[in-house]
């Protein structure tokens, strides 16, 4: 590692003394605004519909909604240390509620839960126990992208045209993205690199996200719709793939954005390496494979209209997973903070976690 690393103007969400700022990701890239959440139930909506999303992301804004919820319950002078506590536990069940698929989610929920239980001296020492805790999540979080867009630039070939998929960027985790980390670190290295961003149907993450904040960072980027991916592989012009994920299991399949498999499956008929990019913390070792992670289900709305405009025939059925899940074997490495993990992954994830 080289110590020195790039960062992005792009910020998600920030805990300040009045609550927790966040960038609206459902307005952009029509308008930048920022909302005050400021207790838990704001927070699991703002998870929920998706204003503030992506793994890492959404595991940070748990754990700041833990800590709105300690703010509001420390105050309350007439409850005991114990009941305080058990209110917090309460709303953190809550905040887990949201959205099922990203373990980062439950990871971050965790972390925040061992503290918890730790501290039972006074309220003070709670409150500045759980919000240290929330930081530190947030803070490791960014340098842990930073590592691996260092770890990850060494595999983009010079002038490679990389395709990704939805957001996995600054939007999407503390502040610098995993996927789009090994785009930022890999630009540093040779600005001659392409970036090609699926649009992501239904919600458009990378017509929206990835397009505006690689604009931001002033890093040149193509937009292609989904079923672009075949044609652009055939035309030569994707040498490498990078996605992120929202679980990977210990055996290495990967649940990420639906449509993630059918670009691993177009990558591996054009003999394309297609990477996975995500932090320790997205990957679940308590969960052998991939059949058993659970895929969240979104409204109907998301498919049937475009702009609040009906786009089908009234009647029709409804099929909207939010994640799909690739099987290792479609994948040449998953690229985390502690390195680049390859085949066979059961031995490669684990020897990760044990160093
Ligand atoms: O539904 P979203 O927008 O939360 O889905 C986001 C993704 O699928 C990302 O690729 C994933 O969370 C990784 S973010 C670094």
């Amino acid at each position: 590692m080289s110590g020195k690393f790039l960062s992005s103007r792009v910020q998600a969400l920030e805990l300040t003394p009045e609550g927790v700022k966040l960038l609206d990701q459902t307005a952009l890239p029509g308008k930048v605004s920022y909302l005050l959440i400021r207790t838990a139930q704001e927070m699991a909506n703002a998870i929920e519909t998706m204003l503030v999303r992506g793994a890492p992301a959404i595991g940070i804004a748990g754990a700041y909604g833990v800590v709105l919820s300690a703010r509001h319950y420390t105050s309350r002078t007439e409850l005991s240390l114990d009941a305080m506590r058990e209110a917090i536990a309460s709303d953190a069940e809550m905040l887990a509620q949201t959205r099922p698929t990203a373990v980062n989610l439950f990871w971050a929920l965790a972390e925040m839960e061992a503290v918890l239980q730790r501290v039972d001296t006074n309220p003070a020492e709670l409150l500045e126990a759980l919000t240290e805790k929330a930081l530190q999540i947030h803070r490791e979080d960014i340098i842990a992208c930073q590592n691996i867009g260092e770890h990850g630039a060494t595999v983009i070939p010079k002038g490679a045209g990389i395709l990704t998929h939805c957001n996995a960027g600054a939007l999407a985790t503390g502040g610098y993205g995993t996927a789009l980390g090994v785009v930022r670190s890999a630009f540093a290295k040779d600005a001659s690199i392409r970036v090609f961003a699926d649009e992501t149907r239904p919600r458009l993450q990378g017509a929206r996200l990835t397009t505006w904040e690689l604009v931001e960072d002033g890093i040149p980027v193509t937009l292609v719709t989904d079923n672009m991916s075949g044609s652009l592989m055939q035309a030569g012009k994707v040498d490498v793939v990078v996605v992120g994920a929202d679980r990977i299991t210990a055996n290495g399949d990967t649940a990420n954005k639906i449509g993630t498999y059918n670009l691993a499956l177009i990558a591996h008929a054009h003999g394309v390496p297609f990477y996975v990019a995500a932090p320790l913390s997205t990957i679940d070792m308590a969960m052998p494979s991939g059949e058993r992670i659970p895929i969240e289900e979104r409204n109907p709305e998301e498919i049937s209209t475009i702009n609040a405009e009906l786009i089908c025939a009234p009647g029709v059925g409804y099929y909207n997973p939010a994640f799909d899940v690739t099987p290792a074997k479609y994948i040449a490495g998953i690229i985390t903070e502690k390195g680049i993990a390859r085949p066979p992954y059961a031995e490669s994830l684990a020897k990760l976690f044990n160093h």
